[in-house]
């Protein structure tokens, strides 16, 4: 990495953090933005006396994907992975240090700081309230999954029907997400951090949503273990877009929260339906529908 790309990096930032900061209502929030886009541009600035030839210019598809990852996932999330960019960019700079000349070497070391610590302050700052409610929302949603795949596999195993095993799931789907709801209402009670009963609808409704998802393939395909791995497949993709989604607001690793939710989803999908097949050898049920 050389000007060329800090200089159009920095642009880039620029225009995406102005981009966010206009399209932004909350007022405290625009005020945080416009100050990332201000401290963008001056960098800009000065990579540009490098790199004249890079007036203007940008990569349009940075620019884009965060227009569209602010729509669909939240201010909270653009920032955050916008962050882990950052990183790549500082130890760009930390390297370029010896290179650039004497006396910008104290500009680019408070570039540096502005990256590191100024930009971090200020994205710190930014506070979304749908964040706080995000634990209710996972809570629903791997309880679901847990829950709904052991369902599935078991009744699959046992009447081999995906008829009955949809209408199995969507029993228990409906009976569970409303326990569940009453219990992440009680949590937040307790716990004073967030309102129960918004904390208790958005545990419903994810809970609700996640089993929709997983039943559809039983009533849209006759043949059982069929419906079952499409159910399965869907949970999984659940799993890793719920997984990086809260590796990136929370800061943690993608691949261990992946790992281990997916291992507990499919082993007691695996070890149920083993449960279904046992009791279906000792009764002797059998039924086709
Ligand atoms: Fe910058
Ligand atoms: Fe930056």
């Amino acid at each position: 990495m050389g000007p060329r790309e800090f200089c159009i990096d920095e642009y880039t930032d620029y225009l995406v953090y102005s981009g966010l900061a206009e399209r932004e209502r909350d007022p405290k929030l625009k005020g945080i933005l416009e100050r990332l886009a201000q401290m963008e541009k001056k960098h800009y600035e000065f990579w540009l006396r490098y790199c004249p030839e890079c007036e203007g210019r940008y990569r349009r598809s940075s620019l884009l994907l965060s227009k569209l990852m602010r729509r669909l996932l939240g201010l909270t999330f653009t920032l955050k992975f916008l962050e882990r960019h950052e990183e790549e960019v500082i130890a760009g700079y930390r390297e370029y240090l010896e290179k650039v000349n004497s006396n910008d070497v104290e500009k680019l070391r408070e570039i540096i700081r502005d990256e590191e610590e100024h930009e971090k302050a200020l994205m710190s700052e930014v506070h979304e309230r749908i964040v706080d409610y995000l634990g209710s929302i996972t809570l629903g949603l791997s309880d679901a999954l847990i829950e709904l795949v052991g369902v599935l596999a078991g009744t699959v195993a046992v009447f081999k029907s995906s008829f009955i095993a949809g209408i199995t799931g969507l029993i228990v789907g409906v009976s569970a997400s409303i326990s569940m709801a009453a219990a992440a209402y009680l949590q937040a009670k307790n716990e004073h951090k967030t309102s129960p009963r918004l904390s208790a609808i958005f545990t419903g409704i994810s809970y609700v949503l996640t089993v929709i998802l997983l039943i559809l393939p039983f009533f849209l395909l006759n043949i059982p273990l069929q419906s079952l791995t499409f159910s399965i497949l869907i949970a999984v993709a659940i799993v890793i877009s719920t997984s990086y989604y809260t590796a990136v607001i929370f800061d943690r690793k993608f691949v261990t929260t992946f790992l281990e939710t997916a291992a507990l989803t499919l082993g007691i999908g695996f070890g149920v339906y083993a449960f279904g097949e046992a009791i279906r050898l000792i009764t002797g049920i059998n039924v086709a529908v």
